[in-house]
């Protein structure tokens, strides 16, 4: 599987097929990366990063947010959805019409029609931060891919299999990529390795991450 990502099949200019299920979208979310910034800042001023703690106590290495009808959250209970801010006990605020719409564009465009996601996960990774491999498994619904938009500076992005031990392999994230891996893709391993040190003029030393879920 080494070799997986070189072996890249561009089906139409800025859409990269990866692997069965795995499209890399090239810049999709750049033009409207400054909307989405007011947006994102809108939901950290209703409810703000905060690190969160796994089932084994240890931190999370990057601040998260949720905006949707549900919201990540962990703690020593365990990995859930929960559909109340647990720091406000106030509804997460609403995903914005902007960010479905490009969840729903960017899906379609890699093959997922009718993408309705209900949850969006926003990662934000200062440098150093960085994200162990996992499989996104808390939802309920396994038929509806993940959708990755990534902004400010570049991270590296492990892409594994279906099992821990499976090989894996590196992509470059860019400011406005979008990733989408669902079907026979949908409960691969990934991760993020530790972000670099950089700066973006609009998005300063930091790389925030929208992952949009079908989790109710
Ligand atoms: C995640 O798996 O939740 C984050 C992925 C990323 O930051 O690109
Ligand atoms: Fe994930």
């Amino acid at each position: 599987m080494s070799d997986l990502f070189s072996d890249a099949n561009h089906a139409q200019p800025g859409v990269e097929i990866l692997d069965s299920g795995v499209v890399l979208l090239h810049g999709f979310a750049l033009q409207q990366s400054e909307a989405l910034k007011r947006e994102i800042n809108k939901i950290d001023q209703q409810s703000p990063y905060r690190q969160l703690t796994t089932p084994g106590g240890l931190k999370m290495s990057v601040t998260t947010t949720s905006c949707g009808d549900l919201g990540w959250h962990s703690d020593e209970y365990g990995y859930r959805y929960v559909r109340r801010d647990p720091i406000s006990d106030l509804p997460w605020p609403k995903m914005p019409d902007s960010f479905l719409q490009l969840a729903s564009c960017a899906a379609a465009k890699a093959g997922f029609d009718h993408y309705k996601p209900d949850a969006c996960l926003i990662n934000r990774y200062m440098p150093g931060n960085k994200m162990s491999l996992h499989q996104d498994k808390n939802e309920l619904d396994f038929s509806a891919p993940i959708v990755s938009v990534s902004l400010g500076l570049p991270a590296v992005f492990m892409f594994g299999g279906l099992r821990r031990s499976d090989p894996v392999s590196k992509l470059l994230l860019h400011h406005g990529d979008v990733l989408v891996w669902g079907g026979p893709a949908r409960l691969r391993f990934h991760g993020v390795m530790s972000l670099g040190q950089g700066h973006d003029p609009a998005w300063g030393s930091q790389r925030i991450n929208l992952t949009f879920r079908k989790a109710g």
